[in-house]
């Protein structure tokens, strides 16, 4: 089983596009998955919800599983195409100082369903660190998306993987991270800017970058806007085939 998050503290970078569709890719080619929306807005639980047709229904939350010891078969959500444990968007949790109880305790009850699960996906939160500590302590590998339109994002990233080391070095020495450079705009963007913002990015200390990066697309908000994943678009669409491609990349990874 591995545990893989998909985190930036930066907002609308694609960290719920890529959990989702991470999760239904890799669903698609026969792994077994649980996402968990680890985020207070929620919406990645709205889309499976939807999809689901589960919106007007109370269900037990992520929250419910961290701070109140429910138990995680009670929090799993079981979906037609992958498992998922609902975000709370009435509270969060927070443990800073009892960090590595929290984390162990997640690792050891998702370690319980190994024979289910190859792939746990975490979509994270955002502005929230403290609120994504206990799964970055718990990860096996953390996916960064980065869209590198302006200097303020590769600021963002070098201040987030300084972080990270941190976690690394007091709870969690087996943690991987890589960057996935999404909403790539080759066309309208500039795009010897944008080079010369990854060129920065590589430039920082302790970062790997996926070869494969995700196109800029219109398709991706349609797609979410109608709760739909991108395996279910075209499978000519540019956007589908980029995506593919680095989830054959993160699977030899
Ligand atoms: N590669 C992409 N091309 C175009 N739009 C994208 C892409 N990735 C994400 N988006 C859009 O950007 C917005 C923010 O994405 P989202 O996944 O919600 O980010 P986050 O979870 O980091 O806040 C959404 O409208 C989403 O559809
Ligand atoms: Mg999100």
């Amino acid at each position: 089983m591995k545990i893989v998050m998909i985190g930036n503290p930066q907002g609308g970078v694609g960290k719920t596009s890529i959990a989702v569709n991470l999760a239904a890719s890799l669903n698609s080619r026969g792994y077994g998955v649980l996402l968990i929306d680890g985020d207070l807005f929620c919406e990645s639980t709205r889309i499976l919800h939807r999809r689901e047709n589960k919106e007007d229904v109370k269900v037990a939350t992520i929250t419910d599983f961290l701070m109140d010891s429910l138990p995680l078969d009670e929090v799993i959500q079981e979906g037609v195409f992958f498992d998922y444990i609902a975000g709370d968007k009435s509270r969060g949790f927070y443990f800073k100082p009892t960090l590595r109880l929290p984390a162990e305790h997640l690792l050891d009850e998702l370690k319980k369903k190994e024979e289910k699960y190859n792939y746990v996906i975490i979509d994270a939160a955002v502005r929230t660190p403290d609120q994504n500590m206990v799964f970055e302590a718990a990860a096996d590998e953390i996916i960064i998306p980065v869209s590198a339109k302006s200097h303020y994002f590769v600021d963002q990233i070098e201040d987030y993987l300084q972080y990270l080391e941190g976690i690394k070095g007091d709870y969690n020495s087996k943690l991987t991270t890589t960057i996935l450079l999404n909403k790539v705009d080759e066309c309208n963007g500039n795009i010897n800017l944008f080079r010369k913002y990854v060129n920065e990015i590589e430039q920082l200390e302790n970062v790997t970058i996926f070869e494969n990066s995700v196109r800029d697309s219109y398709l991706m908000s349609d797609l979410q806007w109608e709760n739909k994943f991108l395996i279910e678009a075209d499978s000519h669409v540019g956007i589908r085939q980029d995506f593919e491609h680095f989830v054959d990349e993160f699977l030899v990874g």
